[in-house]
């Protein structure tokens, strides 16, 4: 992955060609003439002229190059000329390497060293055309732009996502979201942020985030970031919240109580509930990432189960491993039945089935969250949040770690997780967060969409529907307000073509979704 560059001087040239050095007198600097506009004679009268002043000039092919000298070009002009030359240095143009107008020549010239760079001797480059063309395309919307797994701004996400956090484990949304947008911008921007003038034309980048941006790509860190690390409360946090069933409030509460550790919360008899007891005990194996290839398995064996309660019905991984992570906090599953209605009832057995055969360590299954169709039609109308109203079941999956690779049923892997159970080796298997989530088939495609993350990129298309096409979309439906009859995603009576429509449109999203690889 490219690091961010950390502002640092250019070093000198380390040797000097040996007809040259008698007379260099500056050997940190290296000067670059172009002929562009200044034509060949004169740019032959300077060299000597800066030669006999003890400077060393070299050609644009050179990458000892520290200053580069033009006359009547604009900046622009010069990238252009050296990009035409092919020359090494062109990428640390405006990062180290100088561009400069031949008035910072002549003044070197007659004080007989090389002056003070100062502001009115650079030539401005907004950005390399390519970076220009790049930072017009950036779009508003996450759900508009590209976000790869991998970035060039690891650094300054890091920096952003700590204080996002932050803001979070203080109740302030609002800030938190702030700070996670200008990450997400970071993320999804094929070239590299290099100084702070760079972000000028990105949206979605406040005061607050661009000032650390700044001290990161300065400094190599920003002190209020690694203030905020080292502080006890943040680590506290950190550690309370990522207990399985804690989140901020009961988290803040325990800190201002005095707690700081998981030992802490045994020694107070702190009052925990079951899901609580469950966090705490399965603590370190369930703080260490999921590895993509055991959520393939997970997804595998549910699949059994599932097939074995009701044929037909499918199970598919979602959550960040649709997007392409290589590893998560949790496995997300989404069960449902090509038949509207045959799903009802699922869940249970798969659970209950899944409880007997040792597969589970702790689940909670909750029912849909619907008390009728009338509060569903309703609801689905109107919500535009991450919350849905699938039945789901949050749970503790015991992942046998078998010697002899993959079990390849669901049986066999019962009876090797039992042998494993009986020796009782520790460490031979591990406890890994798995969300069952139940959908009827109507509402598939939209329930994809919403599990499949990122939550920065769900919560953006929820938005743009909103606002730039004036459609409410959540994990149930796609809803056209300004249609009495646009309601995607539940086949009733003569809304069977608009669900059609929209389950066409929604694949269509969610494919080529998939061709695109988004983090955050
Ligand atoms: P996760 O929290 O599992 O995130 O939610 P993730 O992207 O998979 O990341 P890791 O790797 O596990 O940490 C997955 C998606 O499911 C949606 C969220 O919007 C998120 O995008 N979701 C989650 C819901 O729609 N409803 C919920 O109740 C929870
Ligand atoms: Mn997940």
């Amino acid at each position: 992955m490219a690091q961010l560059p950390v502002k640092k001087k250019r070093q000198p040239p380390a040797s000097l060609p040996a007809n040259l050095q008698h007379c260099v007198r500056f050997p940190g600097v290296v000067l670059c003439l172009v002929e562009k506009k200044m034509g060949l004679s004169r740019k032959a009268f300077l060299v000597s002229l800066a030669q006999r002043k003890g400077f060393c000039v070299e050609e644009a092919s050179s990458e000892r190059v520290t200053h580069v000298v033009s006359e009547n070009n604009s900046g622009n002009e010069v990238i252009e000329w050296l990009k035409r030359k092919g020359s090494p240095f062109l990428d640390a143009v405006g990062h180290g390497i100088a561009l400069l107008d031949l008035s910072w020549f002549t003044e070197s010239m007659s004080t007989g060293q090389p002056v003070e760079i100062e502001p009115r001797h650079r030539l401005q480059v907004a950005a390399h055309a390519k970076e220009l063309e790049g930072q017009c395309q950036v779009a508003t919307y996450a759900c508009q732009r590209r976000t790869p797994l991998e970035h060039n701004h690891q650094m300054l996400t890091e920096a952003l996502e700590t204080l996002a956090e932050e803001a979070h484990f203080w109740g302030s949304e609002g800030r938190c979201l702030a700070f996670s947008r200008a990450a997400s911008m970071l993320k999804s921007l094929p070239w590299t942020v290099r100084k702070i003038q760079d972000l000028n034309s990105l949206p979605c980048i406040g005061e607050h985030s661009r000032r650390v941006i700044q001290e990161v790509l300065e400094d190599g860190e920003s002190a209020e970031v690694e203030r905020i690390r080292r502080s006890e409360r943040y680590q506290t946090m950190k550690l309370f919240t990522k207990i399985f069933g804690v989140g901020v409030k009961t988290a803040s509460r325990w800190y201002q109580e005095g707690l700081r550790t998981l030992a802490d919360l045994q020694a107070h008899h702190t009052k925990l509930s079951k899901e609580q007891q469950a966090g705490l005990l399965y603590y370190e194996d369930l703080s260490t990432p999921v590895t993509f290839s055991e959520a393939e398995t997970i997804g595998q064996l549910v699949r059994e189960v599932v097939e074995q309660c009701l044929p037909g019905a499918s199970v598919t991984l979602t959550g960040g491993f649709r997007r392409g992570k290589q590893s998560g906090h949790d496995v997300d599953l989404l069960l449902t039945h090509p038949m509207d209605g045959q799903e009802v009832g699922l869940l249970g057995k798969v659970i209950g089935q899944m409880d007997r055969q040792g597969f589970l360590l702790y689940h909670s299954i909750h029912r849909s969250s619907f008390q009728s169709f009338e509060d569903e039609a309703q609801e689905i109308r109107d919500s535009t949040t991450a919350m849905d109203h699938f039945e789901r079941c949050f749970s503790i999956f015991r992942l046998g770690c078998f010697p002899g690779g993959i079990p390849r049923s669901a049986s066999e892997a019962q009876r090797l997780n039992n042998a494993v159970q009986v020796s009782g080796t520790p460490g031979s298997w591990k406890a890994v967060r798995v969300d069952f989530v139940v959908t009827p088939c109507s509402q598939f495609p939209f329930a994809l969409l919403g599990w499949t993350g990122s939550r920065n990129f769900e919560r953006d298309l929820r938005r743009f529907s909103k606002h730039e096409k004036k459609m409410v979309l959540n994990s149930h439906a796609l809803y056209d307000k300004g249609k009495v009859c646009g309601f995607w995603g539940r086949r009733t009576g003569g809304e069977s073509l608009w669900y059609g429509v929209g389950f066409l449109l929604m694949i269509y999203i969610s494919v080529s979704y998939v061709f695109c690889l988004f983090a955050c």
